[in-house]
């Protein structure tokens, strides 16, 4: 068996590989590490046929539906998630055949519904249901004490007490444990009595994760993430460096429009000279109006550099074949003591 855990910012991946067949699942991918893993496939020689989330993540971007996507391999997830690009609705019992490997479901929801275990041979990823020395939070959408503790002390901890153990997270930097381990010396685990349990469960009072509703919508909608429509975007542009920029602006060697896409109050602070304002919000409705030559060259600016960076992947779609974004934004501009015209261009 090969099997590669990723880690990223304490969230954890893992790559299970058949070495006989070639043929690999990936288990909780995050949208950040995709050339990662597909490195580390090729490496191998791998090839991955399944994409599984463990549950719907609440605090990472799940890269499940984007690498199926790029490879053909369907997402599977237990049959409780909400996410309607599940291409595979797994149930407690169920069995994927990776190669000789045999990876088995065990449905233990409480840290999310539609949360599972994967057992695989002399190991099992345990999602959020039991991390090392803790067990996954109740309290976000779809969390349920009860049944977190009739999952652990059900199902999980039942199993053989020699089954390595290999969460979804880790913040201290552990790679794995056992069942056994856990039994003994897991804090959490030692208030077996579910009503206790659960009172502690209530009352851990932890923080919100970062991005907790942009993660839920895209890993439940399959929604795009604010991120990847700017990495999108930027891949799709070309760009334009400030002193490029500056340097064609003073020389007026060609013609060349200069589009700030901020607001008008921004814009009248302070703008690159010559520059033409329409603001991101009307671009579509008032590009023919504004810019009635397609052929012409654009630069798009804006504050920081993302929101002209989206204007100019519209720009292109729409048809104007030389628009570029600026690479850095006004606030780059200022700050390298560029020339700068306030109000409203005569
Ligand atoms: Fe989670």
């Amino acid at each position: 068996m090969i099997f590669e855990p990723l880690s990223a910012g304490g969230c954890k991946s893992y790559l299970v590989g058949c070495a006989d067949t070639c043929a690999a699942a990936l288990i909780d991918p995050e949208i950040g590490l995709i050339d990662r893993y597909l490195g580390l496939a090729g490496q191998h020689g791998l090839r991955i046929h399944y994409l599984i989330d463990t549950h719907t993540h609440a605090d990472h971007f799940s890269a499940t539906r984007k690498l199926s996507r790029q490879l053909g391999a369907p997402v599977a997830m237990h049959r409780l998630s909400p996410a309607p690009f599940v291409d595979l609705r797994l149930d407690d019992g169920d069995m994927l055949l990776i190669g000789k490997l045999r990876l088995q479901v065990l449905h233990t929801p409480g840290h999310t519904r539609d949360s599972m275990c994967l057992r695989l041979a002399d190991r099992i990823c345990t999602g959020d249901t039991l991390l090392i020395g803790a067990t996954g939070r109740t309290d976000l959408p779809s969390g349920d004490p009860e049944a977190l503790h009739d999952s652990l002390f059900n199902h999980l901890l039942r199993q053989d007490p020699a089954l390595l153990v290999f969460p979804a997270h880790d913040y201290k930097g552990r790679t794995h444990s056992t069942i056994g381990e856990e039994i003994a010396s897991n804090p959490r685990l030692q208030v077996r009595e579910a009503l206790q349990f659960c009172e502690m469960m209530r009352n851990l009072n932890l923080g919100m994760p970062a991005h907790l509703t942009e993660a839920l919508r895209s890993n439940m909608n399959g929604a795009k993430t604010v991120a990847q429509m700017l990495a999108e975007a930027a891949a799709a542009v070309p760009f334009m460096s400030l002193p490029e920029l500056l340097r064609r602006v003073q020389s007026r060697a060609e013609e060349l429009i200069v589009l700030d896409v901020r607001e008008r109050d921004a814009y009248e602070e302070g703008h690159v000279p010559g520059a033409k304002l329409l603001p991101r919000g009307q671009l579509e409705l008032r590009v023919n109006q504004d810019l009635p030559d397609p052929t012409g060259r654009i630069v798009v600016c804006c504050e920081f550099g993302r929101i002209s960076t989206l204007a100019t992947a519209t720009l292109r779609e729409l048809g104007f074949a030389r628009a570029v974004a600026l690479d850095g934004g006004m606030k780059a501009w200022r700050e390298a003591g560029y020339p700068l015209r306030a109000g409203r261009e005569p």
